[in-house]
This record gives C-alpha cells, structure tokens and sequence, in this order.
C-alpha cells in the first residue's frame, strides 16, 4: 500500500507541475479525489489490508488524501491569482493617455445667416413669426395677389398636394398669417422652408427663405432703404452699400429688387457679380394695397413695407459655396468649414 501512495503522490506531483490552466488543476483533482478518484479507491482496498495493519494504512491515506487536497488548494490559489493579475494587466488603464477628440456639432450655414439675420432685426424690435410649410392657394397666391393665371401658379413650379394645398413656394405666406393674428401695428420676419419644383446647380426643391413685414402708418420706400441696408450689413461687411432697381412682384406697389455690392471683389468687377460690382439679393417693396385688403386691414389707414430674401443663397454667396447641393448633401468635409 505505501509503494502505491509512493506512486500516486508522484503522478500527482509530476501532473500538478506539468498544468497551465486551472481547468487542468480541476481534472487531476477529480482523478484522484473524486468518490470514483484513485485515492478513495485507496480506502475501499483497506478491506483487504491484514486487521493489525489497517489503523496505521488508515491513517497513512488519510493523511496522504489530507496532502493531496491542501496540495490542489493551494495549487488553485495560486491560478486563481495568477489569473487575476493576469486580467489586471489586460485591462489596465493609462491615466496619463490623452483622450480622444470628440466632434461636437455645429451649426449649418444656412442657419447661421438665418441666425445672423433674427439678430439683426429683434434688434430694430422685430418678432420672429413662422407659418405652416403646408399653405393653401389663399395664403400661398390670392391674398398676395397673385392673380389666377399668374406663372407661378403652375403645376410644373409648384408641389400641389390638392388642388387648394400646396407645399409654400414662399415665406410672404408669413405676410398674410400675421396679418391675420397679429394688431397693428407690428414688425416681423418670418423665416423658413419653402417648396418648388426646380433643382439645377443654384436650385434645389427645399430651400429657405426670409420674409421680412412692417406694418405701420405712412411708411414708404425710404423706410424700406434703412432696414435693407441693415439687412446687407448684418449678412456681409459693413462696408456693403445696397441699390434699389425697380422691379414688379403682385404684392408690393412700387417694387424693387436689391443688389449689394459684391462680396467678392467689394464693387470692382469680378466673374461672382459677372462683371457688375452688384449681386441681387432680394425682392422688396411697399405693400400692394390689395394685400392689406385682403388680411381685412384698411389700406387708408395702414401700409406696410415687405422684402423676402434667400437665406441659402445669401449663405452660398458669402461662403463662396457654388452649388446649392454641397449645402444639402450632408458631406461633413463640406459642413466642417462651417465650425466658428
Ligand atoms: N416672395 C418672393 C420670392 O419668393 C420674394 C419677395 C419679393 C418677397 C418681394 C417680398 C417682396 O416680400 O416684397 O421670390
């Protein structure tokens, strides 16, 4: 019986040096401690041991199980923690690692002149007033003015959803929505997007627009003059000078469009304003007395001055952005410049 301990305690020696891993450690265990193991297979041969020498093989296996287990104890103790340290190194963290740059977004250009431009006028004591993209006939022609056979009115410019709504094809929509709802007098710009069926280089079908009303008594084109030359400023340099040409749109009378001298060259001449010094910015005029009728106001007793300029076209001319696409097709290499 000693020799076979002998040999046992040897193979367990040999075994428990050789494993690596703790699942190893766990199957030698079994092999010899387990009820079907080689050591209590050791107890139940005792049996066959003469009876004057049990007590003392007895006690020799009981204290060779006894080295066994403090052996596989200790053994796995030692895994456990060689395995612990092994994790800690794996996961470790280095403090003093500089971490890494997160991109914060930022505002489109669109919305920055369109920021720019709420700015400007609260300033002068306008409100920003903003109507529905989804209009009908009345808001988005009649009440402007826009007589029934009028081009716009077409389907090939226009995205009718019936045939009285429409998707906005301007933000004078805003016009008649605050001469509906709001006393006179009052000043508001109504920005927001608007709809047409047009897409080349300079078009797109979504845009924005900035529609701009004054409602007051005895007001004429000299009033308007001031409030675009601030406009012009605000948006460009304040070296900008604005020039009025005369123009016809159904809801102003008179009407004129603006030009601004040119962001680019500042009035020399360049291939921007073609040659001119002047880039065209925006329609404006003294409201068409039929407009004032129209919202149930008296044209006797209120005028109102309008101007409506395009917020993507402003910001395209003073990013120097040449496709109206590159602000809408989401290219971050492109948005990116935008960052302030
Ligand atoms: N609604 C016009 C457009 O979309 C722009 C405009 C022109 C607005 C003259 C006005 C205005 O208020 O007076 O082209």
């Amino acid at each position: 019986m000693e020799e076979k301990i002998k040999e046992l305690r040897a193979q367990i020696d040999e075994m428990t040096c050789k494993a690596t891993r703790m699942e190893e450690l766990k199957d030698i265990r079994f092999k010899f401690l387990s009820k079907s193991g080689s050591i209590p297979a050791l107890m139940k041969q005792l049996g066959s041991v003469p009876k004057e020498e049990r007590p003392a093989v007895g006690k020799l296996i009981n204290e060779f199980k006894t080295w066994a287990t403090e052996l596989f104890d200790e053994q796995e103790k030692l895994f456990a923690q060689k395995a612990l340290q092994l994790r800690y190194a794996a996961e470790a963290v280095d403090v003093t690692m500089p971490a890494k740059k997160h991109k914060a977004g930022h505002m489109h250009p669109v919305t920055l002149v369109r920021n720019e431009l709420i700015d400007a006028f609260t300033g002068m004591g306008f409100t920003v007033f903003e109507g529905p993209e989804i209009e009908d006939d009345f808001h988005n022609f009649t009440a402007l003015n826009v007589s029934a056979d009028h081009p716009a009115r077409d389907r090939q410019d226009t995205f009718y959803i019936t045939d009285d709504i429409l998707l906005r094809t301007q933000t004078s929509t805003g016009q008649i929505r605050a001469m509906e709802t709001l006393k006179p007098p009052f000043k508001i710009v109504s920005p927001g997007r608007v709809f047409r069926c047009d897409d080349d280089g300079t078009h797109a079908p979504m845009f924005h627009q900035m529609e701009g009303m004054v409602i007051d008594k005895n007001l004429s084109l000299c009033d308007l003059q001031g409030l675009l030359d601030t406009l012009a400023k605000t948006v460009f340099d304040k070296d900008t000078k604005t020039r009025f040409r005369p123009s016809y749109f159904p809801f102003t009378e008179p009407s004129v469009e603006v030009d601004v001298t040119c962001c680019e060259c500042h009035g020399k001449g360049c291939s921007l304003c073609k040659g001119t010094g002047w880039i065209e910015i925006l329609g404006a005029g003294v409201m068409n007395r039929n407009v004032i009728k129209n919202c149930g106001l008296d044209p006797d007793e209120w005028t109102g001055l309008a101007f409506g300029t395009g917020l993507d076209r402003v910001a395209m001319l003073k990013y120097g952005v040449n496709n109206i696409h590159l602000l809408y097709d989401g290219d971050v290499r492109i948005l990116d410049q935008f960052r302030k």
